[in-house]
């Protein structure tokens, strides 16, 4: 009796004791679960929030070119600023000699001596590149350009002996400075703001191409700056020289801008401009443009007060290669706040930036099964071991929405241009007639920058966008060219165009 009590007892307890087991693990499992769903509705909102259908990038287009109208208009419009550049005309091919570029505003400042040989020939240019390092994009604006001048120095000196006659005379070069510049001609202009982590207070304001000289003159350097030009006037110049049907250029790297080719009697802000072609580049500056349809994340909304520029270059924010990896390293982080999938402590996921867009793309585009290397770049990049494979998937997932509405609002900036200047088979223009009765051109857009060109999933959403909303015959008649180089090869042609030309081809009345 008293032995079968003993074993009723220790059958009891073992009971217990299993029953408290299962609880347990039921109750981590319903906890790791409870989880889950916190993380998936993360995902959910994000999706929501990022949503690109084709009726809102239609708004978004014709936001685009309503904006284009008004920031033509009137000085301050809109927020697009739709530049003057003084560039009326195109580089045709006939361009020929030795011309200097530099070029500032991407990851690297780069030197390059280009020599053009007339009948479209471009040798292959010397090239030189260096890192600009990190203290002088907010230093003073004199470090800034001594270390331009220097380098710019450097370069000629290893020159040799180069014998093509046009050395004998002054070097002429083209700038290529990517930032929002009021132009007061081809070769002059004054900086308006910076943007994309330059911050040197005391260039704003000032003379580029004077700053750039001084800088000169201080290390005895004799180069005239034919050309002061954006990057995607740069790229508009190269595209043309290559294809005469190129009418607009758009960069997608670590910044975000267009341009293209406007009317001057479309220019209303400047009555009376006169140019030899009727034309004008207009550059956009399409980073800062802004319309309540753009679909704004709670992510884009604390980048941007985190940012040196609240409230400035909004588009540029969403799209561009400076941006991308931080609003996926803001949605990883908020997960891992919602329901600590990584693990506590992440003192790297917090750093602002520690995500590059470069490697973004990398675990976006693994294709390996166990995606390796999503789990190296969490690993390595951002101090976070053994993360499971379903907690990788999510983070890809996370990339493929951002860069998803990222690439199909650049589209639709792209669709924007075209629509007001009547190329998007819309009949905009000719007004009345039906779609079918309109012959498009053909028309060529030059497109580059690294976020283009170097990430397949990016340019893929992007055409696929592109498609979506001029539809499939219209979209037949614009093919995207990338022009690479429009930044080096694109300013030294402008330079060639306005070789020696005391007077600019334009007249203000
Ligand atoms: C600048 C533009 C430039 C673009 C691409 C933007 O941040 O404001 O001037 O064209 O980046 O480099």
């Amino acid at each position: 009796m008293g032995r079968g009590l003993v074993v009723v007892g220790v059958a009891v307890t073992v009971a217990v004791t299993a029953c408290a087991v299962a609880a347990v693990v039921v109750g981590k499992r319903v906890k790791s679960r409870r989880k889950w769903r916190r993380v998936v509705g993360v995902l959910a909102e994000l999706e929501q929030g990022c949503e690109t259908t084709v009726g809102r990038l239609k708004q978004v287009v014709d936001a685009m070119a309503v904006e284009m109208h008004a920031g033509l208009a009137s000085e301050g419009g809109s927020k697009l600023k739709m530049l003057l550049t003084f560039v009326d005309t195109l580089p045709n091919g006939s361009e020929k000699g030795i011309y200097y570029a530099l070029d500032l505003g991407g990851t690297n400042f780069r030197v390059l001596r280009v020599q053009l040989g007339g009948q479209r020939s471009i040798l292959e240019p010397d090239v030189e590149r260096r890192p600009i390092p990190q203290h002088l994009m907010t230093s003073t604006s004199e470090d800034l350009f001594d270390f331009i001048a220097s380098l710019l120095k450097e370069f000629v000196e290893k020159e040799g002996d180069v014998s093509d006659t046009t050395l004998m005379r002054r070097r002429e070069l083209g700038f290529t400075f990517s930032f929002p510049v009021k132009q007061t001609s081809v070769s002059t202009g004054i900086l308006i703001k910076w943007t994309k982590g330059f911050g040197i207070e005391d260039t704003v304001g000032r003379e580029v191409s004077e700053c750039l000289e001084q800088a000169m003159a201080r290390i005895g350097l004799n180069v005239r700056v034919a050309a002061l030009v954006n990057d995607t006037v740069g790229t508009l110049a190269l595209g043309h020289y290559h294809d005469p049907d190129t009418i607009a250029a758009v960069i997608i790297g670590t910044g975000t801008n267009a341009c293209y080719l406007e009317r001057t009697d479309a220019i209303i802000k400047c009555q009376g401009l006169l140019t030899t072609s009727g034309g004008m580049v207009v550059n956009m500056e399409w980073g800062n443009f802004w319309s309540s349809h753009l679909p704004r994340t709670s992510y884009d909304i604390e980048l941007d007060a985190d940012s040196p520029n609240p409230n400035d270059q909004g588009f540029e924010k969403m799209i561009s290669g400076m941006y991308l990896g931080d609003i996926v390293r803001r949605v990883i982080l908020r997960m891992s706040h919602e329901a600590d999938i990584f693990g506590d402590a992440l003192p790297k996921l917090s750093m602002p930036f520690i995500l590059r867009t470069p490697l973004m793309a990398e675990m976006h585009e693994d294709d390996s099964p166990e995606l390796t290397k999503v789990a190296r770049i969490l690993k390595d990049t951002l101090e976070i071991p053994d993360v499971p494979l379903k907690v990788r998937k999510l983070v890809v997932k996370v990339c493929d929405v951002v860069t998803r509405r990222a690439a199909r609002l650049a589209a639709a900036g792209i669709v924007g241009i075209l629509k007001k200047i009547g190329r998007d088979g819309s009949g905009g223009i000719t007004g009345g007639r039906s779609r079918s009765d309109i012959k498009m051109k053909r028309t060529v857009v030059a497109i580059e920058g690294g976020l283009y060109t170097s990430y397949t999933m990016f340019r893929e959403y992007l055409h696929e966008a592109m498609k979506e909303i001029l539809g499939e015959e219209a979209a037949q008649h614009v093919t995207l060219m990338v022009t690479e180089d429009g930044s080096g090869v694109g300013a030294a042609l402008l330079a060639a165009t306005h070789s020696s030309d005391p007077v600019d081809n334009v007249q203000l009345l």
